[in-house]
């Protein structure tokens, strides 16, 4: 709770710090990295940072909370704060850390906004930015404590057993425990941060959605190659699916993610797009291994069947669950060789699928198919509580949906 001292100062210094926070965000990182270079190495995504993706999340994030925090005090953004703190223990971000963005941050909190950072506003943001750093910091402790993991432990080294060309641009990655040791159980939908060393020796971290259940031994992903199309290629999904072969080390975080299958018994729809397809066959094969009866309905779009990665394992897995279905969109035409439901030709459209009532429903594709799914699903009635999405990137909707009105509100 902010003290009644910083209530009002925040309140009136939102507006201006909410305006300038997009160049704070970029003067704080470019101050921190030439400080601290090591954080590029295995820390930080330096395509994120190139792109200015994780400058706005980052933003983004502030505001809301600081808004929460003054509007709404008794309920904070706490799916933000859950993704935020699950990307964080995937990097095995540790509590001393946050001293460090702190005078970063702070530092140029004060290089943008000038003497308007009067002593007093220095100190409400002071007390903004811990209630937000010790939120997450507590959040990160009882995530590394569930996993039995510490910050300095949460990588392994696993060896490629199998790789997988699924399509043109997309390579599963099969690996195998080294030794016997134990291997940390995963939540359906949870995604593993992979770590690979690059050409210039800076280790860059990516992170990639499990897409097999647990078997003890395995852990199993599909990467999809970036291209630039004019800036430079993706570099650690080339790398993977042009360098790594069968027998090479890779080293993964234990998995971590907050979009994870409702286990309380509602029908289930899967609706993704494109390379979005990882997480639901994640969910999908979890489903089949726990031998549910929950009925499953699966949505995808992609361009047409052979960009369709892990079509096969898809359909297995939907033939494997009573009752499941599965529909397709291919934009190139409606042509599949593979016996679905339903096969439809163009851009994914919701009116010819057949939805169950009070199901919980899960996204994943880019963000703009996200939004219009999200938005056909509320104009049908669906509580948008029941709809869970992830983004394959710093999540730059978060902020927005937090300042959207209630359904219903005027
Ligand atoms: C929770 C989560 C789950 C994910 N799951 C999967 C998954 O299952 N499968 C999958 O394939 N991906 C997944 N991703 C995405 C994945 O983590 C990577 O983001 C993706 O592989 C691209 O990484 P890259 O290193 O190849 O690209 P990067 O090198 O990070 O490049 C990303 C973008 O930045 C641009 N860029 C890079 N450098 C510059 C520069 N200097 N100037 C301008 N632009 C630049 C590139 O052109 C590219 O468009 C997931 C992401 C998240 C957050
Ligand atoms: C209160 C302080 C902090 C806030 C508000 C914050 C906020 C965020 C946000 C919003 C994201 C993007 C999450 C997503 O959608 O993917 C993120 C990612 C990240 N944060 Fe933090 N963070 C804080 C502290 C830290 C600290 C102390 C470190 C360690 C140096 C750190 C390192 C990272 C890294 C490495 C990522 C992933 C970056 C990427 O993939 O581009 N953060 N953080």
């Amino acid at each position: 709770m902010l003290s009644d001292r910083s209530r009002p100062v925040i309140e009136a210094t939102l507006p201006v710090v909410a305006d300038n926070i997009p160049e704070i965000a970029r003067r704080f990182y470019g101050h921190m990295f030439a400080a601290h270079p090591e954080l590029f190495d295995g820390i930080f995504n330096r395509g994120n940072q190139a792109e200015g993706t994780q400058q706005v999340a980052l933003a983004g994030s502030v505001a809301a909370f600081a808004s929460a925090l003054v509007k709404t005090p008794e309920q904070l953004p706490e799916q933000l704060l859950s993704r935020v703190a699950h990307k964080h223990v995937s990097l095995g971000i540790k509590p001393e850390q946050y001293d460090v963005v702190h005078e970063h941050l702070f530092w140029a909190i004060v290089d943008v906004l000038g003497d308007a950072v009067t002593p007093e506003v220095a100190a409400a943001w002071d007390e903004v930015y811990w209630l937000m750093a010790y939120a997450l910091i507590n959040q990160e402790r009882g995530l590394y404590s569930a996993r039995g993991v510490r910050p300095d432990t949460v990588w392994r080294d696993w060896e490629v057993a199998e790789r997988v060309q699924e399509t043109d641009d997309v390579v599963t990655f099969r690996v195998k425990r080294i030794g016997d040791r134990l291997v940390k159980t995963s939540l359906p939908g949870q995604y593993v941060s992979v770590k690979v060393p690059m050409p210039d020796g800076v280790h860059q971290p990516r992170q990639y959605s499990l897409t097999r259940a647990d078997d003890g031994e395995h852990r199993q992903f599909s990467v999809k190659r970036v291209h630039g199309g004019g800036k430079p290629d993706g570099e650690v999904s080339n790398h993977l699916c042009e360098q790594v072969q069968v027998g090479d080390t890779l080293t993964l975080s234990v998995p971590f993610g907050d979009v994870v299958l409702d286990d309380s018994g509602r029908p289930v729809v899967f609706v993704s797009a494109g390379i979005g397809v990882t997480p639901m066959a994640g969910m999908l094969s979890h489903l089949v291994v726990a031998g549910s009866k929950l009925p499953v309905t699966v949505l995808h779009a992609a361009a047409d069947e052979q960009s369709f990665a892990l079509r096969q394992q898809v359909l297995d897995d939907v033939r494997a669950l009573d009752g499941a279905t599965m529909h397709v969109w291919y934009e190139n035409g409606g042509e599949s060789t593979l016996p679905v439901d339903g096969v439809h030709s163009g851009v994914m459209d919701l009116d010819v699928a057949s939805l169950p009532e009070g199901a919980a429903y899960y996204l994943c594709g880019p963000l703009p198919f996200m939004k219009a799914v999200r938005s056909s699903l509320i104009d049908r009635g669906v509580s948008p509580h029941d709809i869970q999405y992830e983004v394959f990137g710093p999540d730059l909707w978060a902020a927005d949906l937090l300042a959207e009105p209630a359904p219903g509100a005027a």
